[in-house]
């Protein structure tokens, strides 16, 4: 087993190989949106994504491998995104629902401007609710303001999101799992939350700002 509370300068589907099967009782993650994909400047088309297909088949089925029974995952993603992990995610979880993260706020965009985004609520095998049952599939919860200089990642997200999702799927001593744990949101909120950690970011510069951010806790 890895060592938890500790984040690893890896491939995520290198270091996944070394997390015993059934040992992780949450996930929590946020893939690249893979929307960036460009020819010549211009945005690429949906058939691009063969590319990426096989990262995620691998991915997903090595998360369910790791994950407890019955426990459960989150999964940030977009409109764009959100149609083309859904098939391959469907083949390995049970997806109850989809949470719409509200920004409580606006952000650039000519048609309709950008204010929410979607996050997948998937489960290995079943499970009985563990938060209130008021609870909505829509979250306001305020973005990271992407243009203060204290901004860690492009893609950074709230504190505030991640914690939802700990209080409401994992309890204190739990070890939750970010493969893509970019400035290092996740392993703030679990410590904030006294929940364990184990997280991989590929990117070394993303790496130390997210090793950097969890030695300043
Ligand atoms: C959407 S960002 C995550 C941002 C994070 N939630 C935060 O709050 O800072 C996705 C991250 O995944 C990393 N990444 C991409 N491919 C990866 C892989 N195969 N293994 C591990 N990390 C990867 C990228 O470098 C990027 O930092």
């Amino acid at each position: 087993m890895l060592e938890i509370n500790k984040i690893y300068n890896q491939n995520c589907l290198e270091g996944i190989k070394k997390i015993e099967d059934e040992t992780i009782d949450l996930i929590v993650t946020d893939p690249p949106y893979c929307i960036g994909t460009t020819s010549n400047g211009k945005q690429g088309t949906w058939n691009d994504n063969n590319l990426v297909e096989p990262f995620f088949e691998i991915l997903f089925s090595e998360l369910k491998r790791v994950l407890k029974d019955g426990a459960a995952m989150y999964i940030n993603t977009d409109w764009r995104t959100y149609p083309f992990l859904y098939p391959i995610l469907k083949k390995y979880f049970e997806i109850p629902n989809l949470i719409v993260w509200d920004y409580e706020w606006i952000k650039c965009g000519g048609q309709y401007r950008f204010s929410h985004e979607f996050i997948i609520y998937a489960i290995k095998g079943k499970r009985k609710r563990t938060f209130s049952a008021s609870e909505r599939d829509v979250w306001r919860i305020k973005p990271i303001n992407y243009t203060l200089p204290t901004k860690l990642h492009n893609a950074q997200k709230p504190v505030a999101l991640v914690e939802k999702m700990l209080l409401n799927s994992s309890v204190e001593g739990d070890v939750v799992l970010d493969t893509f744990i970019g400035s290092g949101t996740t392993a703030e909120a679990c410590i904030r939350n006294n929940r364990n950690y184990i997280g991989f970011e590929i990117d070394e510069h993303y790496y130390k700002i997210a090793q950097d951010r969890i030695n300043n806790l």
